[in-house]
């Protein structure tokens, strides 16, 4: 049985495992016609690709998926690295208020669940959709590091004997949580759906909203406010276990949104009609909407302040990195809100050094050669 041009187009648009007997070796892409030549890059696309094999890596076209692919692999580290010995005495002793204790509880329980949130979209949603070798090759890469920060709250909480059942439902249980965490479900939602296709103009168009939702909104906006949070402890010398795991975490979503924000830009330079201006405005009034939501989860985390952060300085904050986001994907910004948190972008720029983690205990590139004893 030949396989035809439907069957190449089942494995690279969703995947599905069509058992035919016995499998050709290579797909017929013309009318019966065997095409046995090989592939050139620039056939090449981010979705909807039908010409080109997802399992073909080589000849990489997308040379910035490959770049964020190697990063990420490079950042390579484990919760269980980070000693927490220093965070334990702090949380049992009186140093923290009630205060400054419900800001790391919010925290933990928003991170908790967000990273398995981010994680299920990217498996569930977004993978089947990105018809591209190299792209799946970084998201698959992704979905690892989404695992490994899921990992790190169930370490921090079995490290200082939290309540795992409190931190673990806050994701419903607290009304700014689960706001946030239902604006992102409903879009894995809208995807799964059975009927759903990036072959349609609405389906590619609801598929970039997914990116922009999951990418530009929850990777690079509602988590923000946590990083300048939990990072203001570490500044003062208290938690800096929990503040060296959000290092690592800051760092992995630095990459993460850069190849959401490639991705994104990259689907819209090859399908330049789903980019209309309602599109836009329809983006732009989501990331506004997320803005709000993000702000009310701030003033939840922080209803007095604490020294040196309160609820009103995260508008400005959320509102600056909400226009940042928006200029890399081509909008325009919308608040010109200055950042009350300046030392972040230091943090963020110095995250982008290879040799910014110095307490670092295992150097994975060093690795490479195993040793099997
Ligand atoms: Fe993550
Ligand atoms: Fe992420």
């Amino acid at each position: 049985m030949p396989t035809s041009l439907s069957d190449t187009q089942l494995l690279n648009a969703g995947d599905t495992m069509v058992v035919s007997s016995p499998p050709a070796a290579v797909p017929d892409l013309h009318d019966g016609q065997v095409d046995t030549s090989r592939i050139d890059a620039d056939s090449k696309r981010l979705i909807n690709c039908a010409q080109v094999d997802v399992n073909q890596l080589m000849p990489i076209k997308y040379k910035w998926a490959w770049e964020h692919y190697l990063n990420g692999c490079a950042n390579h580290w484990m919760p269980t690295e980070v000693p927490m010995t220093k965070d334990i005495e702090t949380w049992r002793s009186d140093k923290l208020t009630p205060d400054e204790r419900l800001v790391i509880m919010r925290n933990l329980g928003f991170f908790s669940t967000a990273e398995s949130l981010v994680g299920n979209n990217l498996v569930l949603a977004i993978f089947k959709h990105v018809t591209n070798a190299e792209c799946r090759q970084y998201l698959l890469r992704q979905a690892f590091e989404e695992a490994i920060h899921t990992h790190t709250f169930l370490y921090v909480v079995e490290s200082l004997g939290l309540s795992e059942g409190e931190v673990f439902n806050m994701y419903h249980e607290i009304p700014s949580i689960a706001a946030k965490d239902q604006f992102e479900m409903d879009l894995t939602t809208e995807i799964m759906d059975e009927e759903f296709s990036t072959e349609t103009f609405e389906g590619a168009q609801a598929f970039l909203k997914n990116l922009i939702g999951y990418y530009l909104i929850m990777e690079g906006i509602f988590f923000y406010s946590g990083f300048v949070m939990v990072l203001s402890f570490h500044n003062r010398n208290l938690m800096t276990g929990i503040g060296e795991q959000f290092q690592y975490i800051l760092r992995d979503e630095t990459i993460h949104l850069n190849f959401g924000i490639d991705l994104i830009n990259g689907i819209k330079h090859e399908n330049p009609e789903l980019w209309s201006d309602e599109f836009q405005q329809q983006m732009l009034d989501r990331i506004k909407q997320a803005v709000e939501l993000e702000i009310a989860y701030a003033q939840d985390c922080l209803p007095r302040g604490i020294l040196g952060l309160n609820g009103d300085m995260f508008r400005d904050y959320v509102q600056h990195v909400a226009d940042r986001r928006c200029e890399r994907i081509g909008l325009p910004k919308q608040y010109d809100s200055k950042n009350p948190f300046p030392w972040m972008s230091e943090t963020m720029d110095l995250s982008k050094e290879k040799n910014f983690f110095e307490t670092r205990v295992t150097e994975y590139q060093a690795a490479s050669a195993l040793n099997w004893d």
